[in-house]
């Protein structure tokens, strides 16, 4: 036992280019992606997608993430006027779904760092790989839904949670609308995203869950989502309601393609934040 431990350990160590991804039961490929294996230190969720074919990135297809779909009866739960919690992570064994949760500690590498966490000159912060310089400065991350979980499209999943400054400590809590209606039997798909701002590559995030929303009596339905417009600075102008998730610097299916310098200099970059009109929290608007 100990033996394999300290080896786990070894190998955490040496992860310090990792990504991030947000870890629960309920998403695809917690094991990884080589059948019949439980990989304890699986990280094959956390890398982003960056000038790829849709066929490619839609669903984190290009490692073929979503062929692993949660075990049966594995859902990310949504509480209907609730939160839901994930952890942010670079791997699976720094999160409490492995060895235990040994090797967790409050920040998404399992280390420790100084509350104001930043870099000297305000360089990027790469361990954890938080894509930020500092916490107010995290781009911000969020969840989509898709009432069916055949054929999801851009049109039928709708970003309905947002938290801001996230990717940041390894606790993450979202806010669900009260309107959220309950999930078709088997389940919703929900789907993570986030576009950093700056601080390496410009790519993006999209990993899917198997979701159901509880303690919902609502009979809303969610409207058709819209693409995102960049709205900086001008709120008026922002798509209103439903939004798709941000699909950005794609080889095809990006729903947004930025041109120019954002108001903080750096060339635009469209994360789910005002930018592009998503309030923190709950999307309480998405609804026909
Ligand atoms: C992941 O591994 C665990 C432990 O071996 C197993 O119980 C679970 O069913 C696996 N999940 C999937 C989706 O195969
Ligand atoms: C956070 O980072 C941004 C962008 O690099 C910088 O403008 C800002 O001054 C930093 N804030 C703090 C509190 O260091």
């Amino acid at each position: 036992m100990i033996p394999l431990l300290s080896f786990a350990f070894l190998g955490l160590a040496g992860l310090t280019q990792a990504h991030i991804a947000a870890w629960h039961k309920g998403m695809y490929c917690l094991n990884g992606t080589v059948p019949g294996f439980d990989n304890q230190n699986n990280n094959d969720a956390v890398n982003p997608v960056f000038k790829m074919p849709k066929s490619e990135w839609w669903m984190h297809h290009n490692n073929k993430c979503d062929e692993f779909p949660p075990a049966p009866g594995d859902f990310l739960e949504l509480p209907a006027g609730g939160t839901f919690t994930v952890e942010f992570a670079g791997n699976r064994g720094q999160t409490t779904l492995s060895f235990g949760g040994k090797f967790t500690s409050e920040w998404p590498d399992g280390q420790q760092h100084p509350e104001d966490f930043s870099m000297p000159n305000n360089g990027c912060i790469t361990s954890p790989n938080l894509h930020t310089t500092n916490q107010s400065d995290a781009a911000g991350t969020v969840f989509a839904i898709s009432a069916i979980s055949a054929a999801v499209t851009a049109e039928n999943l709708a970003v309905f949670t947002a938290l801001y400054h996230t990717p940041w400590k390894r606790i993450g809590t979202f806010q669900v609308p009260a309107d959220l209606p309950p999930c078709p039997p088997g389940g919703c798909i929900a789907v993570f995203g986030w576009v950093p701002n700056g601080c390496g590559i410009p790519n993006m995030y999209m990993h899917p869950y198997r979701a159901k929303v509880t303690n919902s009596k609502s009979t809303k339905v969610v409207a058709p989502a819209k693409p995102p417009v960049w709205c900086e600075g001008t709120p008026s102008t922002c798509t209103k309601g439903a939004k798709q998730m941000v699909f950005w610097n794609q080889a095809d299916g990006n729903n947004i393609v930025t041109t120019g310098y954002q108001a903080d200099g750096s060339p635009k970059s469209p994360g789910y934040n005002m930018k592009l009109g998503f309030q923190n929290g709950a999307q309480n608007d998405i609804f026909l």
